[in-house]
């Protein structure tokens, strides 16, 4: 029982493990995802680039959620031999914008992501897209090809007007929000 209350207490929040599970296994094992020891500029980098592959499966949000959880939990960041190890993240932090650095701070309440995003909408949205775009086709599809705006937007259209398609003018004003946001 006590052990129990530990292992939650200490335990990463479910919907981090169930985000990196969702969205960075989608393409790859968790043998690539975490095949590397980098700094947090590094991590930073990759997961900007994972996410351009597929920007609606990975919103803004999640970019910094995911970032948050691959340096801070799993804690695939490079050893720092110099000084004690108290706070690997803190001793990763040599990359050269500062400013970004802020947005990672030590306490895990702060879900202060970077301007611009909202959660909200993204949350919304998420669920629309996977709920709406999987009804003919696998996910996979909108995951994978809408990579750019202009494509994603004419898409988008193109979807709403076949035949049964059940996506609504509202789920339309919901998504593009969301897409506009994302590229
Ligand atoms: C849309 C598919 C897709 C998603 C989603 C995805 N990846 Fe990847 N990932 C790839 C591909 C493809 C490669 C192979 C190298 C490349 O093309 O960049 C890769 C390679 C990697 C590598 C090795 C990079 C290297 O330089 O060898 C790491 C680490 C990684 N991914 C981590 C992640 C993490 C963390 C996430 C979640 C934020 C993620 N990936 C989400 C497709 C994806
Ligand atoms: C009523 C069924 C239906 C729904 C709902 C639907 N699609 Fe499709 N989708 C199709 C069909 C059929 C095709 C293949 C023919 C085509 O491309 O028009 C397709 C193809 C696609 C493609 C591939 C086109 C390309 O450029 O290769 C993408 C991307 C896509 N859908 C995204 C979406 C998104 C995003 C949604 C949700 C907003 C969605 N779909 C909802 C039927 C649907």
């Amino acid at each position: 029982m006590l052990s129990l209350l530990l292992a939650l207490t200490i335990a990463a929040p479910p919907s981090e493990r169930l985000t990196y599970e969702r969205k960075c296994l989608y393409c790859h094992s968790e043998e690539v995802a975490e095949s590397k020891r980098l700094t947090l500029p590094q991590w930073r980098r990759v997961i900007d680039q994972m996410r351009k592959k597929a920007p609606l499966l990975i919103s803004r949000s999640d970019a910094v959620l995911l970032t948050r959880y691959v340096t801070q939990t799993l804690r695939l960041t490079v050893a720092t031999p110099a000084r004690p190890v108290a706070s690997p993240v803190v001793e990763v932090k040599t990359g050269p914008s500062p400013q970004k650095l802020t947005e990672e701070p030590e306490s895990e309440a702060a879900e202060a992501p970077a301007p611009a995003i909202d959660p909200e909408l993204e949350q919304q949205a998420s669920a629309l897209i996977q709920h709406r775009c999987s009804k003919c086709h696998a996910l996979g599809r909108v995951y994978g090809r809408l990579d750019t705006l202009e494509r994603s937007l004419t898409t988008l259209e193109r979807m709403r007007l076949k035949t049964g398609s059940g996506i609504t003018d509202d789920d339309v004003r919901v998504i593009e929000a969301y897409l506009r946001a994302q590229f």
